[in-house]
C-alpha cells in the first residue's frame, strides 16, 4: 500500500475541519513532516498540540501562522518551509457571515456592487490565495496541489448566482493550474461529494468549524434541514473526505 513515508505535507487551513482531518490522515499514513498553517496563532498551537497528543505515525508536526488572503504572507510561509511534496489548501470562511441576516451578499436580488467588497475578501482568500500558492510554492516532482470547495458550481442552488460565480472561478482555476503546474497534479475536492450524491443533487456537508460562523439560531435549523437532504443521512466528518 502506498504511504506518505518521506513526504512533506503542507496544509494551509489545517487548524480545523477538513484540513485538520487531512493532517491526521497524513500522519497515520507515515508522512515525514506535516505542516499546518492558518491565520490564528492560538488555533494553530492548539491543533499542533492535539496532533502531537494523538501520537499518529511518528511524523514531525509543525505549526505556522499565515494569512492566506495575502500574497506576501503566503510567500513568506512558502519560502520558510521550502520544498514540499503535497500542498492542501482548505483556508476559507463563510463569506455570508458579514451579510446576515438573509445571505444578502450573495443573493442575486440583494447583492450590490457597493457590498461586493465583502465578497472580495472571500475571493482574496479562496481564489487569489491559491494563485499565490501556485506562484510561490516549490512542489517536488510527483507532488500535488489540492484545493477545496463545495458543490455549488456543479449543482447551482437557487438565488445564489454570485456565490456560484466565485465557486466556479475556483473550479476553472484548478483546470488552468493543472496545465500550468504539470506534471504536478492539481485537483479540487468538493466536500466529499460523490458521483452518486451529485446525481441526486445533494451536497455532502462536512461537520466542521466552518458553520460556527452562522448565527446559532440559524446554524441549528440550517444543518438540520441540510442533513435531511443528504443521502447518507448524516453530516460528514472530516475523515470521510477522501483525498
Ligand atoms: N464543510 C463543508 O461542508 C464545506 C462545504 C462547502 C465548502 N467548504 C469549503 O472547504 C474549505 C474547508 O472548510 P472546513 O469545513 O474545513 O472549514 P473550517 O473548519 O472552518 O476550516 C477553515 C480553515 O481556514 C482557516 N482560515 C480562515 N481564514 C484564514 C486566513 N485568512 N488565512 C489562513 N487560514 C485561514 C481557519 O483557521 P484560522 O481561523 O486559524 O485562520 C481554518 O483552519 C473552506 O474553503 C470551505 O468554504 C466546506
Amino acid at each position: 500500500m502506498a504511504t506518505l513515508a518521506n513526504k512533506i505535507i503542507l496544509i494551509i487551513g489545517g487548524s480545523s475541519g477538513i484540513g485538520f482531518g487531512v493532517a491526521e490522515a497524513s500522519l497515520k499514513s507515515f508522512a515525514k513532516t506535516v505542516i499546518i498553517a492558518s491565520s490564528n496563532k492560538e488555533r494553530v498551537e492548539k491543533a499542533v498540540k492535539r496532533l502531537t497528543g494523538a501520537k499518529l505515525g511518528g511524523g514531525e508536526i509543525i505549526g505556522r501562522v499565515v494569512n492566506a488572503g495575502n500574497e506576501e504572507s503566503i510567500k513568506g510561509l512558502l519560502d520558510d518551509v521550502g520544498e514540499v511534496d503535497h500542498i492542501i489548501f482548505t483556508s476559507g470562511r463563510l463569506e455570508t457571515t458579514l451579510a446576515f441576516p438573509g445571505w444578502i451578499l450573495i443573493k442575486l436580488k440583494t447583492t450590490t456592487v457597493e457590498i461586493s467588497f465583502l465578497f472580495k475578501d472571500s475571493l482574496d482568500l479562496r481564489l487569489w490565495g491559491v494563485v499565490a500558492v501556485a506562484k510561490h510554492a516549490k512542489i517536488r516532482s510527483g507532488g500535488s496541489l489540492t484545493l477545496t470547495s463545495g458543490t455549488l458550481a456543479i449543482k447551482p442552488a437557487p438565488t445564489l448566482s454570485v456565490a456560484i460565480a466565485g465557486a466556479g472561478a475556483l473550479h476553472t482555476l484548478t483546470s488552468g493550474l493543472a496545465v500550468d503546474l504539470a506534471p504536478i497534479r492539481v485537483n479540487i475536492i468538493c466536500s466529499g461529494a460523490k458521483e452518486k450524491l451529485l446525481k441526486q443533487f445533494s451536497a455532502f456537508k462536512v461537520d466542521t468549524e466552518l458553520w460556527d460562523d452562522l448565527p446559532p439560531s440559524y446554524k441549528e435549523s440550517f444543518l438540520k434541514d441540510t442533513t435531511k437532504k443528504l443521502l447518507v443521512g448524516h453530516l460528514g466528518q472530516p475523515d470521510e473526505v477522501r483525498f
